[in-house]
């Protein structure tokens, strides 16, 4: 069978863009609005879209109020396990990826809330692994920071371990549902299982059974060295943020490599950076819709999430209008800073530019041009080791995902590029056909 590209929708809160909640066509309240997310899932199941997606921290983020009081995306928002679990009451197909952070919760917590919307769903969970980056995450939980990198990825580790041990403690077929013999499960089915490590002690039997996936898919979207070697060994999904091919390039052949490595087959894990498509009758008239959302981000918006990208470099002793220094020393993402640093030197920007860029993307890659243009650049980074697939991320929702699923996704259906109906019932079956 030929090789056919993932498509999932990240529902970012009215849209990509920072400013996208502010769009004639937006729903302001679109975080908490459950009419909005099922329409974004009727639009995705229709498209036959693999999942719906929407990130999650545990707590607002670490900008300041008047910076969080102007954006959608991260303030005023419906926890994630309660909105998918809703949302899979509506839908038949389309699966659900939720955030859930090994560095706040306990093994057994995630492994139950996991399973269960897995079998609610009929087969169709996912597991999107984080560790958690905000203070104020750190501080919802009693902590006065947040904690160390590595710290955060050794317990990650660990923790992912844990939640597969449960997994694992109820076997399939378990359930015998026998009136007439009185015997409601097989024991010989449920072991108990125990650990032992260094951040979790667990002796128990997980009391949810197995759903018609097995378990729930695994998802992680590692960027550092320990992050890339923990998605290697554990997702089967993971996600990426790749701004321009020559970036993705690298991240797929990396990361792929340290799949083979952990002595797991590449095919068998699915990579998908984060893409804006957008869409008009001419480049042109596309950058337009772009140009109109820059004008409404508020300037302290910008600066604030592309220091936040940069891990927190202080950026106000520079002219705005300037290039972005030289910061490397004073920031904690390499990675991002290179991206970042990347797009603005290719592209000539000043600071301003820059955090005009960041917020209107963040820091994914964004195509401009017609339907076939943003078919083409999606074929071109599939079809030359960039990905497997895509997040589709549309500058504003509901309206410019329709618009991708009726004018895009005819044009990747005909060139056989993604599927024109479910090829499964569950999640992985979909994922993995
Ligand atoms: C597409 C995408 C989605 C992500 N979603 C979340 C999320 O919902 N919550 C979260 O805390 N982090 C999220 N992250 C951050 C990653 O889990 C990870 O921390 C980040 O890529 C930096 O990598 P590192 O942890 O290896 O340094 C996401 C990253 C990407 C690329």
């Amino acid at each position: 069978m030929t090789r056919m590209m993932k498509l999932a929708a990240l529902m970012h809160t009215g849209g990509q863009h920072i400013a996208a909640w502010r769009h004639p066509e937006a729903h302001a309240d679109a975080g908490f609005n459950f009419d909005h997310f099922q329409e974004l899932a009727r639009i995705a199941e229709g498209a036959k879209f693999d999942f719906l997606f929407v990130a999650d921290t545990m707590g607002v983020r670490d900008w300041p109020i008047s910076v969080l009081s102007r954006c959608a995306q991260t303030t005023l928002t419906a926890e994630p396990l309660t909105l998918m679990a809703a949302l899979s009451a509506v839908t038949k197909r389309i699966g659900f990826v939720v955030t859930a952070s090994t560095t706040y919760s306990h093994p057994y917590t995630v492994a139950r809330q996991m399973a269960s919307l897995d079998v609610i769903s009929r087969g169709r969970a996912a597991w999107n692994v984080v560790t958690s980056t905000q203070h104020n995450e750190a501080a919802n939980f009693g902590l006065a920071g947040a904690i160390d990198h590595s710290e955060r990825y050794k317990r990650a580790g660990e923790f992912v371990e844990a939640v597969k041990g449960l997994w694992g403690s109820v076997e399939e077929g378990v359930y015998l549902g026998d009136k007439e013999s009185g015997i409601l499960f097989n024991p010989n089915k449920i072991h108990e299982y125990h650990h032992e490590g260094d951040y979790f002690t667990i002796d128990g039997i997980l009391n949810v059974p197995p759903s018609t996936q097995g378990r729930p898919v695994i998802v992680q979207a590692g960027a550092s060295g320990p992050g890339r070697d923990l998605a290697a060994s554990i997702a089967e999904v993971i996600f990426a943020q790749t701004p321009t091919i020559e970036f993705a390039k690298e991240y797929y052949s990396d990361v792929k490599g340290r799949v083979s490595a952990n002595g797991r087959d590449p095919r068998k894990v699915i990579l998908m950076p984060g893409f804006t498509p957008v869409i008009g009758k001419t480049p042109e008239e596309a950058q337009r819709q772009i140009d109109e959302l820059d004008a409404k981000i508020d300037p302290e918006v910008g600066l604030v999430i592309l220091s936040d990208m940069l891990g927190g470099v202080n950026l106000s002793a520079y002219p705005l209008d300037g290039p972005l220094p030289d910061i490397e020393d004073s920031v904690k993402s390499k990675t991002m800073l290179a991206m970042i640093k990347g797009v603005a030197d290719r592209d000539n920007m000043s600071i301003r530019q820059v955090a005009t860029w960041v917020a209107g993307s963040m820091s994914h890659n964004r195509v401009v041009g017609t339907a076939e243009d943003i078919a083409d650049t999606m074929q071109h980074w599939f079809e030359n080791g960039a990905c497997d697939g895509f997040l589709i991320s549309p500058l504003v929702y509901p309206g410019r995902l329709q618009q991708f699923a009726e004018e895009v996704i005819p044009i990747l259906q005909q060139r056989k590029l993604f599927r024109s109906d479910y090829e499964g019932e569950t999640l992985r079956e979909n994922l993995m056909a």
